[in-house]
């Protein structure tokens, strides 16, 4: 545990915006899943309860489109900027961007690598992927003599996340392959998290392996989505154990009716809340505490890093829904 003290990166003297409301600007890969709607939302509502004004721009999945977005939101003038990156790597460019106005970064959710990141805020992606993984092993027997057979459809190879997600899956699975407990029979990357893309990813598996395999490691929900749409095709629905991310309501639905047997919930409310926070304290050059710090490549970054909740058919009311993230009547229907 370290306790990083963000300094306030040129820009305005401590305490004040360059402008009577503080503007931050807010760069988003895309609005196609249902998360990043919710965390839009909740970043702009705390935002505003603390005086500033948000500029959002999405990119569509187009690191050109994102790297315009960037300049677009500096040129408006703006006293931090935030960026949800479609790829970490490219995005580097956005903060070189932003320091030259001497306006500070914040990376959300996703990490910015190889560049002089003022702050990252996410959840911590590597216990994402060990929770998906340990749930396929502690549910579903795996010998020698009979391996627990996986097909694992990964999210976009852009994405940082990633990358630490499968980090987590392979701490878990990788002594169990080494003793042919476990077996990846497919293992492939869904480019940009598109179902469509989850979808072929599983038919080639079954066109290759039949009903041969027993989990589909799905990195997130939509990605669930595609692979059980390949599922249905072949009459494998509830026969094959399938893992998500994001808790979207779709999967909820899903995990209620024993479709999907789990997601990860992330505090998305609260991720989003503490990113407009943490936002506007980079906007007025308040001093940041940030517990945690995360290598980039470039530097340790200093980080606020949430945990996350399994969230089963058997714990459905006790989580998501007593938290208000979701309704009980939206969850299992009339
Ligand atoms: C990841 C994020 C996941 C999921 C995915 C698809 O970066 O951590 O929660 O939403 O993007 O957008």
């Amino acid at each position: 545990m370290t306790l990083g003290l963000v300094l306030a990166r040129g820009g305005a003297p401590a305490g004040e915006a360059k402008r009577a409301r503080p503007r931050i600007g807010l760069s988003l890969d895309t609005l196609k899943e249902a998360r990043w709607q919710g965390d839009r939302d909740a970043f702009v509502k705390r935002a505003g309860e603390l005086g500033a004004d948000v500029v959002v721009q999405s990119a569509n999945s187009d690191d050109v489109k994102q790297v315009a977005d960037v300049k677009a939101l500096l040129t408006s003038g703006i006293d931090a900027l935030v960026v949800v990156a479609h790829d970490g790597a490219a995005m580097g460019e956005a903060v070189r961007l932003a320091h030259a106005s001497g306006v500070p970064v914040l990376s959300y959710d996703r990490l910015i690598r190889d560049a002089d990141v003022d702050l990252f805020v996410s959840c911590d992606n590597v216990r994402v992927g060990i929770k998906q993984a340990a749930y396929l092993v502690e549910h579903l027997p795996h010998t020698r003599e009979k391996p627990l057979r996986i097909v694992r459809v990964l999210g976009a190879r852009t994405d940082y996340n990633v990358h630490q997600f499968k980090q987590g899956q392979d701490s878990v699975l990788g002594p169990l392959l080494e003793r042919g407990e476990v077996k990846l029979v497919f293992d492939d990357w869904a480019e940009d998290w598109k179902p469509e893309a989850a979808k072929r990813i599983v038919n080639a598996a079954i066109t290759q392996h039949g009903d041969g395999f027993d989990a589909v490691l799905a990195a997130n929900d939509g990605t669930a989505g595609g692979a059980i749409q390949a599922l249905e095709e072949e009459g494998l629905t509830g026969k094959v154990v399938v893992t998500g991310q994001d808790a979207d309501l779709v999967a909820l639905q899903r995990v209620a009716r024993g479709v999907q047997a789990m997601t990860i919930y992330k505090p998305l409310r609260t991720l989003a809340g503490k990113g407009a926070e943490l936002a506007v304290k980079l906007a007025t050059g308040m001093p940041i505490v940030a517990r945690d710090e995360v290598d980039n490549g470039a530097r340790k970054v200093p980080a606020v890093l949430f945990d996350v909740t399994v969230v089963t058919r058997e714990n459905l009311r006790e989580t998501v829904i007593a938290d208000g993230f979701a309704s009980e009547q939206a969850v299992y229907g009339p």
